[in-house]
């Protein structure tokens, strides 16, 4: 069989690392990566990557000039390949109908527009965004308006890795999921996965039920982390210790040990725009209880996050206006530059409504990144800001290069990202530089607390009775 010819619109996230391990685990097969913004695909063709993830350098630079390629000629792209994989960002629409819940689509349409225009033969197109249930039907009559003469093949294909851990995951995934009406289309896409990946991992479903269980394993992914803070709060009021409760019913077989890490809340672009979607959907639907119950889930997350926030400033004597805390992380998870509805952007936001000083330090994400979210936390629909928080942001927010220079002089420490080298920081030094008393907000219930309480510090853990 002839290797197909790969392209990729979207060189994001998903689209960068998916396509650099395909390129890496199959160097006979070519694999075009295209996007609109120019500097991501340039960051994409230097050693400074637009996304960082452990060991991805190594997997772009053994592919990269071989068979991987990265460039803005998307419609090159598209003409010159066999298999064409979509994996533009699909975000909460903002406006309009189905604000704040439904998938904006308009990149997704888009892209089938010009595959469409570009086309010329047989083409496999192929949804790796997560997109709402019977997208594909959309892309497909899209696709065949043209009456150019080329026809296609639509394959659900979703992606499933979590950042930080991309390159494992992509390098051995716990399943691939194609869904699609074509065998031959499906099994073109599968020999590709095939290569490195044991068959007996790649499943295969009708389109509808591909497109869903994306959708569906986020949320169920998300209802743990949901469930475990729940009950972190009953913990705090209890005396009961959330990690305890975590370890003695993750050891039931049925319940697993996996995502029962209590937290700050759950952050990054996926969790919460995704069920927001399939609230969406249940609505649509006419299915009320179903849709109410899954956006519980995203309440209890912004409940988790207002409470942190809530009891920072309780805890330290009602009021947090002109005190320095340091905030530990700002990224939504360890191993990766990605701060899209991180957990910290909402604390953070909350203290400067406080008027507290806030020192940041995250060891991967630039000032600019940091300044921005905060900005855009406190815009209006039109992206507008007023000139007070513009103002109490350029006042009230410092970054800095160590977390030892934003504990330097500061009331407390918030500890928002699991980034491990805050586990295990040089307390004596952090406490001697603190006013007292020293106050340490654990989101992550990660620091050694016997430890930094002896030192001398009162530390506040999730799910835990306060030690001091
Ligand atoms: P992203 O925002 O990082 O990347 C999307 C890219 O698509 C951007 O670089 C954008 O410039 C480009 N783009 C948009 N419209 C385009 C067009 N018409 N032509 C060319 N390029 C265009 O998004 P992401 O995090 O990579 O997510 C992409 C999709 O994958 C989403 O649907 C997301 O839900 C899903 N997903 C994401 C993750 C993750 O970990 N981030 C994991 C699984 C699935
Ligand atoms: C998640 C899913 O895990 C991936 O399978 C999916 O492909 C991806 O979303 C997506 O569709 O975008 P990701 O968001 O990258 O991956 O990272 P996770 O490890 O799932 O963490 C999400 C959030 O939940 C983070 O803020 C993390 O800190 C938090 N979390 C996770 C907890 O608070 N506790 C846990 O026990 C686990």
């Amino acid at each position: 069989m002839n290797s197909p010819r790969i392209c990729c619109i979207g060189a994001g996230y998903v689209g960068g690392p998916t396509m650099a391990m395909i390129a890496k685990q199959c160097p006979e097969i070519s694999v075009h990566v295209v996007d609109l913004n120019q500097a991501r695909i340039d960051r994409w063709n230097s050693n400074d990557l637009p996304v960082y993830e452990p060991g991805l350098d190594e997997v772009v630079q053994e592919a990269r000039g071989r068979n991987l390629t990265f460039s803005t000629n998307v419609r090159e792209a598209i003409h010159e390949s066999d298999i064409i994989f979509i994996a533009v960002n699909t975000p909460t629409k903002s406006f309009g109908v189905g604000a704040g819940r439904a998938a904006n689509l308009e990149f997704i349409e888009k892209c089938a527009r010009t595959i469409a225009e570009c086309s010329s033969g047989h083409k496999v197109v192929v949804e790796k965004s997560t997109l709402p249930v019977r997208t594909a039907e959309a892309v497909k009559r899209i696709l065949e308006s043209s009456g150019n003469g080329a026809t296609f093949d639509v394959l659900s294909n979703p992606e499933f890795l979590a950042e930080g851990t991309a390159v494992q995951d992509l390098l051995h995934p716990d399943r691939i999921l194609i869904g699609g009406e074509s065998a031959s289309a499906v099994e073109k896409l599968a020999a590709v996965y095939a290569r490195w990946i044991p068959r007996d991992r790649i499943l295969t479903t009708n389109l509808w039920s591909s497109e869903l269980s994306k959708l569906t394993a986020n949320a169920f992914l998300a209802q743990r982390v949901s469930s475990i803070n729940a009950i972190s709060a009953l913990c705090e009021a209890t005396g009961a210790d959330v990690d305890e409760v975590a370890k003695a019913i993750g050891t039931d077989s049925r319940i697993g040990p996996k995502f029962l890490k209590a937290s700050v809340g759950f952050g990054g672009s996926c969790f919460q725009k995704d069920i927001l979607n399939l609230v969406y959907l249940c609505e649509h639907f006419g299915l009320r209880e179903v849709a109410e119950y899954w956006e519980q889930v995203v309440k209890m997350n912004d409940y988790q996050k207002r409470r942190f926030s809530t009891r920072m400033v309780r805890t330290m004597f009602n009021t947090v206006s002109d005190k320095r805390i340091a905030v530990l992380g700002f990224a939504f998870k360890k191993d990766t530059n990605d701060t899209r509805e991180s957990a910290a952007i909402h604390v953070c936001r909350d203290l400067l409504e406080e008027r507290a000083k806030i020192a940041i330090y995250d060891p991967r994400v630039p000032e600019s990144q940091i300044r921005e979210e905060l900005r855009l936390s406190f815009a209006d629909a039109m992206g507008r800001i007023s000139d007070h928080h513009a103002k109490l942001i350029e006042t009230n927010v410092t970054v800095h290069a160590s977390l030892y220079e934003a504990t330097e002089k500061s009331h407390a420490v918030a500890v928002l990202t699991e980034w491990d080298e805050f586990r295990n920081f040089d307390a004596g030094r952090v406490l001697q530089s603190m006013f007292r008393p020293a106050f340490v907000f654990d989101g992550r219930n990660i620091v050694d607390r016997k430890q930094l309480t002896e030192a001398g510090f009162e530390v506040h853990s999730i799910g835990r009775a306060t030690s001091h």
